[in-house]
């Protein structure tokens, strides 16, 4: 048997419930992974409460979860790109769990200079900041906006951004602004007014805007850019098909390729993953909770 965290019907945190399961095995493809870290992410709360049935129905009783690090303890037949022992990063649905099976191709080696809170953090924001980015033609000499600067998906666009060669102006809250100032972006304080404030530290105009927070940042976006062409929300899809921009949803679980760009980075010591708290595996609602109230600098991570 193998712990995981389990809920049984839709609700508040409480839901959910640590317990024993069978242990699973890796099929064809698939390797085994003892979990040392999980990522926590916004969207498993929306899961929790039932309000993301039309987009990824719930079977019970459900694991929650995404992204993970940890050791491969055992590997299905046909994998030749990963061995037992070996130490990975990436994705796996219901990864709130001490031994989650996943596509080989879905895990990339963790790099020795991070440590497994950090490599957990990565996957889900690694992947979403680079389409962001990709999505938007970001490149060298361009100023971009990124609404949510301080989020676990901000603080790794800005820092790809600015690797880019790209200015970035970072929005977050005032508690957040010398947090995103370190991350190698021009901070502003989101809200009423943003328009103005950000207008008055983009020198050059602002050429695109990636809304990674998801709270009216399409208008004042079209607004400082001059258009649609180059504004993209990951987190806003009533706003997106209001304006007419698009709304960037990404794979369940894509190809750990996608996180070339930001291993490299890693590294070149060139990108940082910001834990912003931790939480033993028990404690999972409390992440949970953590998660829904925001305004943490970075990732939230459970510990195995
Ligand atoms: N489409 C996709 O593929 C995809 C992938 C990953 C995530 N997402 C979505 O993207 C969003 C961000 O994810 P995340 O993991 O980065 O979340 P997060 O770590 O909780 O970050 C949320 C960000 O929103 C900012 N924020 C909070 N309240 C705000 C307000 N009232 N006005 C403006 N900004 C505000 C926060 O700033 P402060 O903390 O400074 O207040 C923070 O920068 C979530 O909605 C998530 O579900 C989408």
């Amino acid at each position: 048997m193998a712990k995981a965290i389990i809920f049984s019907q839709f609700g508040g945190p409480d839901v959910l419930q640590l317990t024993e399961v069978p242990e699973p095995h890796a099929g064809p493809g698939e390797v085994r992974v003892r979990v040392h870290a999980v990522g926590i992410n916004p969207l498993e709360s929306q899961i929790r409460v039932g309000a993301m049935e039309a987009v990824f129905p719930t079977t019970f009783p459900s694991v929650p979860g995404l992204e993970l690090a940890g050791v491969v303890n055992e590997v299905g037949e046909g994998v030749t790109t990963l061995a037992v022992g070996d130490e990975v990063l990436g994705w796996g649905a219901g990864s709130y769990a001490e031994l989650v099976v996943t596509g080989a191709e879905q895990l990339a080696l963790k790099p020795a200079a991070i440590n497994w809170e950090e490599a957990a953090a990565l996957p889900v924001a690694g992947e979403t900041a680079a389409r962001g980015l990709d999505a938007l033609h970001v490149v060298s000499g361009e100023t971009v906006l990124i609404h949510g600067a301080s989020g676990a998906v901000g603080s790794v666009a800005v820092q790809l951004a600015v690797a880019r060669g790209a200015t970035v102006i970072g929005t977050a809250s005032a508690a957040n602004q010398e947090y995103v100032r370190g991350l190698g972006a021009t901070p502003v304080v989101y809200g009423e007014g943003l328009v103005e404030r950000v207008r008055a530290v983009a020198s050059s105009g602002i050429d695109a805007a990636l809304d990674a927070a998801g709270y009216d940042a399409i208008e004042p976006s079209i607004e400082l850019t001059g258009g649609t062409e180059r504004v993209a929300t990951i987190a806003d899809a009533p706003g997106s098909a209001q304006f007419g921009v698009p709304f960037l949803a990404g794979a369940a679980t894509p190809p750990a390729s996608s996180l070339g760009e930001a291993l490299g980075l890693i590294e070149a010591r060139a990108l940082r993953l910001t834990v912003a708290q931790t939480f033993p595996f028990a404690q999972a609602a409390d992440a949970q909770t953590a998660s829904v109230e925001g305004h943490l600098p970075g990732k939230l991570v459970l510990v195995l």
